[in-house]
């Protein structure tokens, strides 16, 4: 991912930005980080680059031109998504880090004074976004924050999912207290269930701690965790229908846009109409299942612009989703859950992850995905490929979405248990994250549903459709085949 930093200091932001995390994945080649010092564009003869409000005022506001001149040399006619970070922004959250994660490129604009001539803000900018309601003296800290936030999300940044999947606010609760040696500093010993090894224990006080800390310093942020455990709790009880939703909500990456009926913790099992809306933040897409028509009708009045990805059940809903709110269907798919308590058996010896070395050949094999999209799969450490005599065979892989699918086996390396000990090789992975492993298979791909069967996954009774805007040029596709 490509960041452009448009700023009078660009050293600070340089230097700010060069260690650590974010430095090493600039090293690695994962981000790119240009500072553009927005003086050099100046066509004023002393360099200046900013001039006095008409109207009066205090302070000094930068001039449309520079800043005009250094974005076009930065974007080189390029459509880029476009922030200028100032108070007068919408709040910068960890929901807006994740959508803006998702963008190939982004610019960033630092104001300094007073601001920056209205007209070329008007021209350039796409976002206004602040970090809280305070005023710093420039744009250069609110820049880094962002940077910041947004890279930890871009697959690869962090070195494994897992270490993204851990993180505060994944799922609305705030981060428990922690210990490090000694056992007693100042008095104060650590807690005695730490030091247990008993590791049921400790998840249980570390979750009992995040729920006393949110209810106390974050009410809004447990109101929201109690919303989403009801709908957990509700979608657990028909997990085999529901398990895309389940699991977007319990990976901590589907946020509730609309919870009615069954699924509505104030609203209960006593109404009738039970509707659910997601916006999954991993994979941009909304998901939604209703019980009935004005459920679907509810969910399409609370579906985001931007949101042009989303996938439906039951069958109504994708119908509607399709005539009512500009969506055609991609792929209806059948959906399959692993929900026993032990590992399966994989036969095949020689499985493990791959690296970027493997991309070209997955992406050549995978004809669903776009060579970026096989990439940064890869690089979030979730495809994995056998091997025989050291040749990559086959390989499989987690969807953006948390499904998995890309299985895809040589032709010659057929018909030797690999497909399926790869299938349960990414099964296990699957389960020792915590997750309920599942799969979308496309209607009609008889092979594949065999599989499923021999592996004792358990089949949806409703089908699911994946959908996009008809709007979009459909680049990436995420469905298995
Ligand atoms: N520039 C100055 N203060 C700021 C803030 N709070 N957020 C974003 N940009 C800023």
């Amino acid at each position: 991912m490509r960041f452009q930093i448009l700023t009078l200091f660009p050293d600070m932001v340089a230097n700010g930005l060069n260690t650590s995390v974010i430095g090493r994945a600039v090293e690695k080649g994962i981000l790119q980080i240009d500072a553009v010092n927005i003086r050099d564009y100046t066509q004023d003869r002393h360099g200046r680059v900013d001039d006095y409000p008409y109207g009066g005022g205090a302070g000094m506001l930068m001039q449309a031109q520079p800043v005009f001149d250094a974005y076009r040399a930065a974007t080189g006619g390029r459509k880029v998504r476009t922030v200028y970070v100032t108070p007068q922004g919408v709040p910068f959250t960890q929901k807006l880090a994740g959508e803006l994660a998702q963008e190939e490129e982004l610019l960033f604009l630092c104001g300094h004074y007073e601001g920056i001539d209205e007209r070329v803000l008007e021209e350039i900018v796409t976002d206004y976004v602040s970090i809280g309601d305070y005023v710093l003296t420039g744009g250069e800290l609110p820049a880094m924050v962002m940077v910041d936030a947004i890279s930890r999300l871009v697959p690869g940044v962090l070195g494994n999912e897992i270490s993204a999947d851990t993180e505060s606010f994944h799922n609305d609760l705030l981060e428990y207290p922690q210990y490090s040696r000694p056992e007693e500093w100042h008095g104060k010993r650590v807690p005695q269930v730490l030091l247990s090894g008993d590791h049921r224990a400790v998840e249980e006080w570390r979750l009992e701690r995040s729920r006393e800390r949110t209810r106390r310093i974050r009410p809004d942020l447990y109101e929201r965790y109690e919303r989403r455990e009801w709908a957990i709790w509700r979608l657990s009880r028909q997990k085999r229908d529901t398990v895309h939703l389940l699991e977007s909500l319990r990976r901590g990456r589907g946020e509730i846009l609309l919870a009615r009926g069954e699924f509505s913790r104030l609203e209960g099992s006593a109404s009738q109409s039970s509707a659910l809306l997601l916006y999954d933040r991993a994979c941009s897409t909304c998901l939604l299942t209703a019980s009935d028509e004005a459920g679907v009708e509810r969910g399409i009045g609370e579906i985001p612009e931007v949101c042009r990805l989303a996938v439906a059940s039951p069958g109504f809903a994708a119908e509607m989703l399709c005539g009512k709110a500009g969506f055609e269907i991609l792929h209806e798919c059948l959906q399959v859950c692993y929900t026993e308590r032990r590992n399966l058996r994989v036969s095949h010896g020689d499985i493990r992850p791959l690296g970027p070395e493997h991309e070209a050949y997955v992406a050549e094999r995978y004809g669903l995905g776009s060579r970026a999209y096989m990439a940064g799969r890869i690089l979030a450490g979730a495809m994995y490929g056998a091997f025989v005599d050291g040749a990559l065979a086959g390989f499989i892989g987690v969807h953006e979405d948390g499904s998995i699918g890309m299985l895809y086996v040589e032709e010659r390396c057929r018909r030797q248990g690999i497909g399926a000990s790869l299938e349960a090789y990414a099964i296990n992975r699957e389960r020792e994250k915590g997750h309920i492993p599942y799969a979308h298979i496309l209607v009609g791909n008889e092979g594949s549903l065999r599989l499923q069967e021999k592996l004792g996954l358990c089949l949806a009774r409703q089908n699911i459709w994946w959908l996009a805007k008809k709007t979009c040029i459909l680049e990436q596709s995420m469905i298995d085949s």
